[in-house]
Order: C-alpha cells, then sequence, then structure tokens
C-alpha cells in the first residue's frame, strides 16, 4: 500500500499547488468514496481508492510522460520569464507540477520531445553508459563523404578536445543525412560537422532509441505516451 496525503495527490495530479490543493479539500471539493474530505492530511493509496475532485473521478498516474513535435521557436526549457517554452506547450489537460523535457533541443531544431515529471526516467534515457541513440535528419550545406561517415563511426573530437563516443551517420540524399548519437552534449551535432568543414541548416530529431516521431503529430501537437511507446525507447 502507497499512503499518500490527501492534499500531495490532489496537488500533482490536478497542477496546482499544495496550498490550492488544501484549500479545495477545506472547501469540501473532494470526495473519497462516497464521503467529503475535508482534511489535507487524511491518508489515502491513490492506486486503489476512488477520489474525485469536482465530481471528475481521479485516474492516478504516478507520471506522465508527454510527447511533443518540437517547433522551431521555442526554448526546450521548463519556465521562461520571456520566451515561449516546450512546457508551456503542454495543454491544459496534460499539465503537472514539476514538469520538464528529457534533455536539450536547440532553439531551432525540431522534432520528437519527450516532457515529464520522472527524474529517473530522464536520467535513464540520457545517460550516455545506457546508450540509448537518438537519431536526426540533418540538412547540411554539403555532402556526407566516405571518409566523414567513417571518422564519425571512429569518434570524432570535437574543436574543443571533446571526444565524442562512435555517432553512425548515412547519407539520405544530396545535403541530408541521418546521423545517430547516443549522448547530448551541447550543440552536439552541429560542433561535430562543424569539424569537417560542414554546416546544418535544419536539424530534426526523428526517434529516440526505438520510438519514432509519428508523422501525424503536427510541430508544436503534444500527447500522452502509451506504456508499450515508452517501452520502445529501450530497444535501440
Ligand atoms: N545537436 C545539436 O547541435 N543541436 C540539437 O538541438 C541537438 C543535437
Amino acid at each position: 500500500m502507497n499512503l499518500q496525503r490527501l492534499d500531495k495527490i490532489i496537488s500533482s495530479q490536478f497542477n496546482m499547488s499544495r496550498s490550492i490543493a488544501r484549500k479545495v479539500i477545506r472547501y469540501g471539493r473532494v470526495t473519497v468514496g462516497d464521503s467529503v474530505v475535508h482534511d489535507p492530511a487524511f491518508s489515502v493509496d491513490p492506486e486503489n481508492a476512488e477520489i474525485s475532485f469536482r465530481g471528475q473521478a481521479l485516474e492516478f498516474k504516478e507520471h506522465i510522460y508527454i510527447l511533443l513535435n518540437k517547433p522551431k521557436g521555442v526554448l526546450s526549457a521548463s519556465e521562461d520569464k520571456k520566451r515561449q517554452t516546450v512546457v508551456d506547450l503542454v495543454p491544459e489537460k496534460l499539465k503537472r507540477n514539476g514538469l520538464f523535457p528529457v534533455g536539450r533541443l536547440d532553439r531551432d531544431t525540431t522534432g520528437l520531445l519527450i516532457i515529464t515529471d520522472d527524474g529517473d526516467f530522464a536520467h535513464n534515457v540520457l545517460s550516455p553508459k545506457k546508450e540509448i541513440f537518438k537519431t536526426y535528419k540533418v540538412t547540411l550545406d554539403g555532402n556526407v563523404t566516405e571518409d566523414i561517415i567513417k571518422s564519425f563511426s571512429a569518434g570524432i573530437t570535437l574543436a574543443d578536445g571533446t571526444a565524442c563516443r562512435p555517432a553512425k551517420l548515412k547519407a539520405l540524399e544530396e545535403n541530408i543525412a541521418e546521423i545517430k548519437i547516443c549522448e547530448g552534449r551541447y550543440h552536439q551535432i552541429k560542433r561535430m560537422f562543424g569539424t569537417v568543414g560542414l554546416g546544418v541548416n535544419e536539424l530534426e530529431r526523428t526517434a529516440l532509441g526505438g520510438l519514432k516521431l509519428p508523422e501525424n503529430l503536427a510541430f508544436g501537437d503534444c500527447r500522452e505516451l502509451s506504456k508499450e511507446e515508452l517501452e520502445c525507447i529501450f530497444v535501440n
């Protein structure tokens, strides 16, 4: 049994602060089973109890995993005073406290980004030791040669001396390539191509491990990931 305080449950599941959660409970807006509970400290097992807020039944989820097709111009951050962030794009029905993006895409990079409130999950996805490859479609200002493919697969060294792990690179069509990396250093792909004299014009993340960016998810749209989709991430 996983007993939790009622105010903690209401706050985490309905995207409200702890103090607002305490107020709505005291005002009698929350029921457990058939009874209105006025005590914010009331302990309950959220996985098994029937909890409702303003008549809306709670479908308890410890964590949430949201897939976003990141558009250009949006910051990979939880909040920012001036600029729009990826968390601002999450629709109200999926909003929760503590949401953050799993890793960062540059402002001008598009594509697959996961937003969650699960720190352990993010650590597992991002740790280079787990070797989860991130796949990108990259539009360059020149062509990828066999020599570049070989040097990327051996592991290149960035201009500042940082050694990169082996990357899988393949030419798709003129000036367009696919690259898979299992680490996420600052501007890593742009800097990798910089070492071989190629500039990156467009960058899109198309997959994370075995999870592909769905073709029907428009830029800026979000949806919750299923358990099966989450498992796909860990199968490269
Ligand atoms: N590498 C980059 O250079 N930019 C990104 O957004 C992601 C990987």
